[in-house]
């Protein structure tokens, strides 16, 4: 799985206590090194529990910082930082209207739904339908049933809800797909993986009136953006 050196995968053995004693200290170091700033994503990240949305045999390895393996064709569920990464440049807070590109397991997506509160919107597209059922029932076990999940290609977005006031692209392309661009809306932000030169950058981008803003966050290493805008 691009470089990253997967633990084997077992039957699990952890209590709920273990798993919530994980998590709390999982948020104090993405704190202490910086990458968790705002309180509603704080308490989002307390709040869900990562452990449920992980496959059976590699439940114990929910707080590890490691992309573990999802059902479908090549569906990860990223690294516990990967959240405020993605997060916190993109603003995402109560009463956001959010698109997700890449459902992956529904973890990211519940913590979206939780900062963004009963005042927002997540939307969130997923393009492998395995993985998509996946998610989608992980979803309902927790009890989330007011998100738009939808199975197709992300690079085309969601027209029907736009515009987005953050879009979040969680695969690897090599230009931003244009209706993705096109449904943001005027002061929003848009943040994603982009390869060049064989490696990638996640990048930050706001839609102004005129043009569009972009700054380079730090290295990544994210699965390739399926569909017609593959790369
Ligand atoms: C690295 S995983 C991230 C999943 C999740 N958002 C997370 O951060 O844990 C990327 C996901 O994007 C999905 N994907 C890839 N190309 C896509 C596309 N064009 N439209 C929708 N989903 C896509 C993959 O199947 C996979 O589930």
């Amino acid at each position: 799985m691009y470089g990253w050196i997967l633990p084997p995968p077992r039957e699990p053995t952890k209590s709920s206590e273990e798993y919530e004693k994980e998590r709390i200290a999982k948020v104090r170091w993405l704190v202490k090194h910086g990458y968790l700033k705002s309180e509603r994503i704080k308490e989002a990240l307390l709040k869900v529990h990562r452990e449920d949305f992980i496959p059976h045999n590699y439940r114990d390895y929910a707080y590890l910082e490691v992309p573990l393996p999802l059902p479908g064709e090549q569906a990860t569920i990223s690294c516990p930082h990967s959240y405020p990464l993605f997060y916190e440049p993109l603003g995402l807070c109560k009463s956001h209207k959010f698109l997700e590109v890449g459902l992956g397991s529904g973890y990211c997506t519940a913590i979206a739904r939780e900062v963004v509160g009963s005042d927002g919107l997540v939307v969130s597209v997923e393009i492998d339908p395995l993985t998509y059922e996946f998610a989608k029932r992980n979803l309902e076990n927790a009890n989330y049933h007011d998100i738009v999940l939808v199975k197709g290609d992300g690079g085309f977005g969601y027209p029907e809800m736009s515009p987005y006031d953050s879009i979040a692209v969680t695969a690897a392309c090599i230009e931003i797909p244009t209706p993705l661009i096109e449904q943001l809306n005027i002061g929003g932000r848009l943040i994603a993986p982009v390869l060049e030169d064989g490696t990638q950058d996640l990048i930050l981008f706001e839609k102004g009136v005129k043009d569009i803003q972009r700054r380079a966050i730090c290295k990544v290493l994210y699965i390739s953006l399926r569909g017609i805008y593959s790369s």
